[in-house]
């Protein structure tokens, strides 16, 4: 099965990458949101399910059952074009205290970040961000012959807003956007609310501005909060929000953006409105379970504090995090205790380049931290 799976693998990277040269993207430019460089195609079919899935920052418990009953009723719709979807897209503005014509729904907030590139990112136009961030980004730049400037962390992995102020300005007429996540993968580091002031008031008042907030829910830092207002205020933010991690719906693809009018109908020609019948209906009913909601994101804390003090406790700092994984400084090349993990049934982070001796964990399910726990110090002996 094995031998099967890597043949099939070369015959399908083949493929791939000449699909990906007809696309314009260079060959190893990502097709999985979490793995930029690395086109996803786990070579771990027959093993899937007894891996400890801690590499991809999932909801290691999936959606709540009113989540599954919604989606269950939803298949009725299976083989209609037109249907009845929860008015899904009434329920995000709701939720948020928006006008309906202010949100941009995606298949998963990956098909948003794409779609902000795509409308904003003109070939020779640039991407201002830090690194390491989302990458997916800058690779999906690099792919539309626009390009990305990258500027390295503080020495405490925050972002230094000074940097991206000061570089967004130089380079104003070349920047189609730039690109703040709140809190940020792969340090799970917030930036405060007054940061994001100090980015907004500083760059010139059209510059668009993609704020990710991915994680939002897992944050617990008095100084952060969300951007949604300023998109109230008319100022050209857009924020991005995926129900892959508090809600569980990862593999079930819907996200979206929050954006003042006149920016959602410069990017809606751009997405492809292929979200199912099925996430609809579910993501109407995750909005509104609020006991699943508080359930994920006390457990995911609690895990995430047990999961650190124990990795600390033998002498590794842990950045302290904000999301649902948390980030290690081990002293050990990621792409080593990758591998070293896998060999005992757990998946763990990629590389992070810079951040090669850092590893990230994601927080998952308690069997599968008891795991990692109990092979750490062989790994590390
Ligand atoms: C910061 C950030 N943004 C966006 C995404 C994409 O999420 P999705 O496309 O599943 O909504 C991820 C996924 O891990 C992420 O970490």
């Amino acid at each position: 099965m094995r031998t099967n799976t890597t043949v099939s693998r070369r015959h399908f990277m083949g493929g791939a990458a000449a699909a990906l040269g007809y696309l314009g993207l260079k060959p190893g430019a990502s097709l999985l949101a979490d793995e930029p460089g690395r086109l996803y195609f786990p070579p771990w079919d027959d093993e899937y399910d007894s891996l400890a899935k801690l590499g991809f920052n999932e909801n290691p418990w999936g959606p709540s059952a009113s989540v599954f009953e919604a989606m269950t009723g939803a298949w009725k719709y299976a083989n209609r074009y037109g249907y009845p979807d929860g008015n899904i897209q009434q329920a995000i503005a709701d939720h948020h205290g928006v006008p309906r014509d202010h949100v941009l729904m995606g298949a998963g907030s990956g098909e948003l970040l794409r779609v902000v590139g795509l409308a904003f990112l003109a070939p020779g136009k640039k991407v201002v961000g830090v690194e390491p961030s989302y990458g997916s980004v800058y690779s999906h730049a690099s792919g539309l012959r626009a390009d990305a400037i990258t500027l390295p962390l503080l020495e405490n992995h925050r972002q230094y807003i000074p940097d991206l102020v000061e570089t967004t300005n130089r380079n104003a007429r070349n920047v189609g956007f730039v690109y703040l996540v709140n809190p940020n993968n792969p340090t799970g580091v917030t930036v405060t609310a007054d940061e994001v002031k100090e980015l907004l008031d500083g760059i010139p008042e059209d510059m668009p501005v993609l704020i990710d907030e991915a994680y939002h829910h897992f944050v617990q830092d008095p100084q952060y909060a969300t951007s949604v207002p300023y998109v109230l205020e008319g100022r050209p933010v857009i924020v991005t929000r995926t129900f892959s991690k508090i809600y569980g719906l990862a593999a079930m693809r819907l996200g979206y953006a929050i954006a003042p009018p006149a920016l959602i109908d410069h990017m809606s020609p751009f997405s492809t409105g292929t979200i199912n019948a099925l996430v609809r209906w579910g993501g109407v009913a995750a909005l509104t379970d609020k006991e699943a909601e508080e359930r994920v994101r006390r457990d995911t804390i609690a895990l995430r504090g047990k999961l650190a003090s124990q990795i600390e406790q033998w002498g590794h700092e842990v950045i302290p995090s904000e999301t649902n994984f948390i980030m290690v400084h081990t002293g050990r090349e990621a792409s080593d205790l990758g591998t070293a993990f896998r060999e005992r049934g757990i998946h763990v982070g990629r590389p992070f380049p810079p951040m090669e001796q850092y590893l990230r964990v994601s927080v998952g399910t308690e069997e599968e931290i008891g795991r990692l726990l109990e092979a750490w110090p062989k790994v590390f002996a």
